[in-house]
């Protein structure tokens, strides 16, 4: 790493984002520029921008000196939200921070401003590093919080904020709940705060996952776009801000309780990663968090095994013949790795009991699930099982013994849900208990894959005996077991699954290889939550399953046409039950199994984009390489569309100057349209990418809830 000290105007560029930092008059950085690459720019040209970006100072009440620096002061005249919350038992509550000294770097993975900052009466020091990474051009920043007296320091927030120009004038961000996580909000930018906070200790299933602004309705494929996320997989808020002087801004923080965060001398907080990212539409925006994890040292490095997942197969009716039979059939489809869910410990006949006691149950598995794993390879299968490490049922040998593991405030152990409680991790022999149970059965069994579930959210969440709130400290504890447990076993991976997208932020990525987006397996929600939930994950890092033709959360009925198409994108998964399928039915199943290995690579590696049609009820999703010279594309419709025909269909992202052959697919062979179709639907078609993109193809007819697939190839010698 080279550092190099810095002028008053810093501008870090890196995979084609530019952003331009002040740091003059000794004050915390100020954005000035977030986005665009703005080429080499002279220590002249740096200056010049600077002065530009200064306003006139009017003769209004509001004396906060432009621009707004990355944590915003209230002793420097703002009357926004706090950049930091902290006292010393009610006083030294207004902390202010001037620069002590500022460096960059470059680093193999970033182009990176640190800066170092003192309030000397206060005796606290103060550390912001601002990056910009080289693999996506994402932005991030955290900041270090030091206290050097001896008097306690109360910390209740260090929020960050990243600026965005008056362009962005439209609000988005994701709302949900169980089994309908991630959909999107629209407003206006106005002045005000638009604010969504995760109280639950984990992101939870409303999560917004992201806070975005952009140019008023910008899309997919157009619209400059900015978004903020916060790597933390516990307590936090995400918001936008626009101020009566038009200062806006995306803020990020963990979100602490009263007294969670109490440093004594020499003492450190250390926030979060707050990341910005921005795109020309979301499309952009979106593909430089993929990029982001694609180059991350956690990132599976060998193609996405297709799962089996027992779950919605079997539920609690765990048999060993069963589950052999199972994965028998499975590997007959092509299945590569075997996954035992929930129902596998000692005493757990359902969702009542047994949640700690993470020894396998000698009832129902009186050899062990030594067998099983054995016979899951010996198919050619890797082995998977199910834990909720975080969780404890009453009625456990877990919480009969160690009542006191338990979260208490002061009222006991407080209401459960889905009959569950919280096991406080703070403790470290529980966090220890935990590690040890999972790793021991990860080397028994040869686990080469956990299924780490997160049911309950936190509420009065205290450390016994104290009732000081445990929320960070258990989201630590969780990311060391998880840590500790790739360390032992290397190549091990796990899913972050959380009720089904209750826990996916970046903080938990960076540990895990897969999300369970959601637990509705139903096609026709998952097509709108794997798309939203694109906008963090790739399609390899979300599980996308074909699930049982009545959905077992909405009931709806689905053919696996419609199934296979939805669950194709992802890490391929079944969860049905290959038991009571009949031969032709697990014989589509094989073929879409083959039909995603052969295409892999592509749905994989590929850039995610999303074309904005006119047509509400319409979407047309895929993946097209890089080079933009191969692509699959699903055209779907969520319901019956206004119009009729849907008109022509610009297919997005493909390279312009090659020529392409367009083809409709069917996997398993299902006759997929029906009823009078444009003429090049029965041959297919062959064009340049320029004609595709500008001028679109007549797009097939199909009924609600029914999609086709389209294979498109370069065609050049
Ligand atoms: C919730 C998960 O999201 C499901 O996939 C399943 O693992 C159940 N828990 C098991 O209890």
């Amino acid at each position: 790493m080279t550092t190099e000290p810095v002028g008053d105007v810093v501008h870090l560029r890196a995979g084609g984002t530019s952003v331009v930092v002040q740091l003059s008059d000794a004050r915390l950085p100020r954005v000035l520029h977030w986005g665009e690459d703005l080429g080499t720019l002279s220590d002249a040209d740096l200056t010049t921008i600077a002065a530009a970006a200064m306003p006139g100072i009017g003769d209004s009440s509001v004396t906060y000196p432009q621009p707004v620096p990355v944590l915003a002061q209230v002793p420097e005249g703002w009357l926004g939200r706090p950049g930091i919350v902290a006292d010393r038992d009610g006083t030294q509550w207004a902390a202010r921070f001037l620069v002590a000294s500022a460096f960059t770097a470059e680093t193999a993975e970033a182009r990176t401003l640190t800066v170092r900052a003192v309030d000397e009466p206060y005796g606290l020091e103060l550390e912001i590093e601002l990056e910009v990474l080289h693999a996506s051009g994402l932005v991030r920043q955290r900041a270090v919080l030091r206290n050097r007296e001896p008097a306690p320091l109360r910390v209740g927030a260090i929020e960050l904020a990243l600026p965005v120009p008056q362009a962005a004038d439209e609000v988005m961000d994701l709302t949900g709940r169980w089994s309908l996580e991630r959909v999107p909000q629209r407003r206006a930018f106005d002045v005000g705060e638009w604010v969504r906070t995760s109280r639950g200790g984990k992101p939870g299933l409303e999560h917004t996952t992201l806070v975005l602004a952009g140019e008023r309705g910008f899309g997919f494929r157009s619209g400059r776009v900015w978004a903020t996320h916060l790597a933390w997989s516990g307590n936090q808020t995400l918001g936008a801000e626009r101020t009566p002087a038009d200062t806006r801004r995306l803020v990020a923080s963990e979100m602490l309780v009263p007294g969670e965060v109490v440093l004594g001398r020499d003492d450190e907080y250390a926030t979060p990663w707050q990341y910005g990212s921005w795109g020309d539409g979301l499309d952009e925006l979106a593909a430089r968090f993929h990029r982001h994890l694609r180059a991350s040292a956690g990132a599976p490095r060998s193609p996405r095994p297709v799962i089996l997942n027992t779950w919605e197969a079997v539920y609690f009716e765990h048999d060993p013949a069963t589950l052999v039979a199972l994965a028998e059939r499975g590997a007959a489809a092509g299945v590569e790795r075997f996954v035992v869910d929930d129902g596998w410990f000692v005493g757990r006949r359902d969702d009542t009991t047994s949640l700690g006691d993470w020894t396998i149950d000698p009832e129902r598995w009186p050899a062990g699930l030594a067998p099983l794993a054995d016979r899951v390879r010996e198919l050619g299968m890797d082995f998977g099982l199910w834990f909720e490490p975080e969780m404890v049922n009453l009625d456990s040998d877990l919480a009969r013994e160690h009542p006191d593991w338990l979260f208490d405030a002061g009222h006991g152990a407080g209401l459960p849900s889905r009959y569950q409680h919280v096991l406080d991790l703070g403790h470290p022999e529980a966090e220890s208990y935990v590690l040890e149970a999972m790793s021991a059965l990860v080397k028994e069994l040869g686990i080469a894959y956990i299924k780490w579930d997160h049911n309950r959210y936190l509420l009065d969440a205290g450390h016994s005996p104290s009732g000081r709130p445990g929320f960070r400290e258990q989201t630590l504890a969780a990311y060391r077991i998880m840590d500790e447990l790739h360390r032992r076993h290397p190549g091990l991976e796990i899913e972050s699954c959380a009720s089904g997208g209750g826990r996916i932020d970046l903080g938990v990525l960076a540990r895990t290889q897969r999300v369970w987006p959601s637990d509705c397996n139903d096609p026709h929600e998952r097509a709108e939550i794997q798309r939203w939930t694109g906008l963090l994950v790739p399609p390899e890092y979300q599980g996308t399953h074909i699930g049982a033709e009545h959905s077992h959360t909405t009931h709806r009925q689905h053919p696996l046409s419609y199934r296979g198409e939805k669950a194709l994108w992802g890490n391929l998964g079944v969860e049905l039950n290959l038991l009571a399928e009949d031969e032709r039915t697990r014989a589509d199943v094989a073929a879409w199994i083959a039909f995603h290995k052969r295409h892999r690579e592509l749905l994989h590696g590929g850039v995610s984009v999303h074309a904005d049609l006119a047509e509400p009820a319409a979407r047309l999703d895929g993946v097209v390489a890089a080079d933009g010279s191969e692509a699959l594309f699903a055209l779907s419709l969520t319901e019956r569309p206004r119009t009729w025909p849907l008109g022509r269909i610009a297919l997005p992202g493909l390279d312009d100057a090659r020529r392409h052959r367009v083809r409709v697919v069917a996997p398993d062979g299902a006759e997929p349209l029906s009823g009078a179709q444009p003429a090049w639907v029965v041959d297919g078609v062959e064009l340049p990418g320029r004609v595709l993109r500008a001028v679109g193809l007549e797009m097939p007819a199909l009924d609600p809830d029914r999609s086709v697939i389209l294979h498109i190839e370069s065609c050049d010698a």
